[in-house]
């Protein structure tokens, strides 16, 4: 198992696999001190297809974090993409033991256990309960009861679901490429602890990751999670936009996109034009940049009115009040969150993580998983040892050790 004070996110996203791994230094805060991406390939949509080349993806960033860290990374926690999973609310109630009638962290676990009581589908599996808020004999929005005195404790929770054939093929991909498992943490969950603010998860916000082959949707109000959708649609399909209309292979459209694309015309002068490299034979062509522009501005505005769309369809006419935030590689194209604002008529902006050599919204998903893992040991250990967080074998024992570590 890897060190205790160590945590390593594993992102398995349809572009690149991605590991980091973060110190957690004494005074809580987080140094991240390895890093490690693979292309990859094995992925379609967000959901494995090849196993194989999946493994070599995770074994490639495996190591070259482990380079970086100058030991080996034996386990990670990882991302889990929202379209595997269903959020479920449900009630637990349970009966407070003691003589002195004060809640203990016993009947916190307790009453969690209870939520996590519910008719399950045989081919889902619980992978994470998150108490919403706890209620004290009918009083309601108590976020931590224990040591409140009541007698009857009640949980409002959100049970997320996962579904146990594509959870399989994931871990079954981690643990070939050697890699032992500790937790899984949902993709936008671990978004949100890096790129919203405690006001925009209050308030309200349309968290938007638009990835490689995903885009990725999370409702958040009142301080929590309180929806999801994934679109099967990301960068990659801006590519091969490209590709087709300007008659280029998919390698020389992903280069001009990275190189030369922008999401607003109006960012690029007219008489600016990109020299496109000869393929099998013919002279290389120049092409108005403000074409790239239009093509890129097209297929940007109709994933962002998917997305809108998907938000309405999920009960969400107007924008929430802290508006839009975008993380996920696409965001780092010029001019979307322009874009965003005229699609959702609010104000959007670019979030990424805020650490040396992560500081890109390629690297939300798997920084956040580290602080999601950390937040949650730090905030409350117990919530742990209740399986609040996705209490795989292994893990327990590792945060016992954690604690015996911190406090020796
Ligand atoms: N500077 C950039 N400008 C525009 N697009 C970019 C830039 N950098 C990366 N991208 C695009 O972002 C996408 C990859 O994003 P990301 O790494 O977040 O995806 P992923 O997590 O692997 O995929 P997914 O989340 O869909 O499973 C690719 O389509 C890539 O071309
Ligand atoms: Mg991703």
């Amino acid at each position: 198992m890897l060190k205790s004070n160590l945590i390593c996110g594993l992102d398995i996203g349809t572009s690149h696999v991605r590991a980091v791994v973060g110190e957690i230094n004494v005074d809580g805060t987080i140094s991240i001190i390895g890093v490690g991406t693979s292309p990859s390939e094995g992925l379609k949509k967000g959901v494995i297809v090849d196993l194989d080349r999946t493994v070599e993806a995770i074994a490639h960033a495996m190591e070259e974090a482990e380079r970086m860290v100058g030991t080996s990374i034996p386990s990670a926690f990882l991302g889990i993409i929202g379209s595997q999973v269903s959020l479920i609310n449900n009630r637990g109630v349970v009966a407070v033991t003691g003589a002195d009638k004060e809640i203990t962290e016993e009947d916190v676990e307790r009453v969690l256990q209870a939520a996590r009581v519910i008719a399950l589908p045989p081919d889902r599996e619980i992978i994470d309960v998150i108490p919403r808020e706890f209620i004290v004999d009918g009083y309601d929005g108590i976020r931590d009861p224990v040591s409140m005195v009541g007698v009857r404790l009640e949980v409002d929770a959100m049970i997320i679901t996962g579904m146990i054939t594509s959870l399989r093929n994931l871990y079954r991909c981690v643990e070939r490429a050697g890699v032992e498992i500790e937790g899984v943490v949902l993709n936008s969950l671990a978004n949100a602890e890096v790129v919203l603010s405690r006001d925009e998860k209050e308030l309200g916000t349309f968290l938007i990751d638009i990835g490689g082959g995903t885009t990725e949707i999370a409702v958040f109000q009142d301080g929590h999670l309180q929806n999801i959708a994934v679109l099967p649609v990301g960068g990659d399909h801006i590519t091969s936009d490209i590709a087709k209309l300007l008659r280029t292979p998919l390698q020389t459209a992903e280069r001009l996109k990275l190189d030369y694309g922008v999401a607003l015309p109006s960012l690029v002068n007219n008489d600016e034009t990109i020299e496109l490299p000869h393929i099998s034979g013919k002279d290389p062509r120049q092409v108005p940049a403000k074409e790239l522009a239009l093509i890129i501005e097209a297929r940007v505005l109709d994933i962002l009115q998917m997305a809108s769309d998907e938000l309405i369809h999920m009960g969400y006419e107007e924008s929430l009040p802290a508006g839009v935030v975008l993380t996920g590689g696409v965001s780092l194209m010029r001019g979307l969150a322009e874009l965003a604002e005229q699609v959702f008529n609010c104000s959007a902006r670019v979030a990424q993580p805020n650490y040396v050599g992560v500081k890109s919204p390629i690297y939300s998903t798997a920084v956040g998983i580290i602080h999601y893992v950390q937040h949650s040991l730090r905030v409350v250990d117990r919530e742990y040892r209740t399986g609040r967080a996705i209490a795989l074998p292994g893990f327990l024992q590792r945060i016992k050790s954690w604690f015996m570590d911190m406090f020796e």
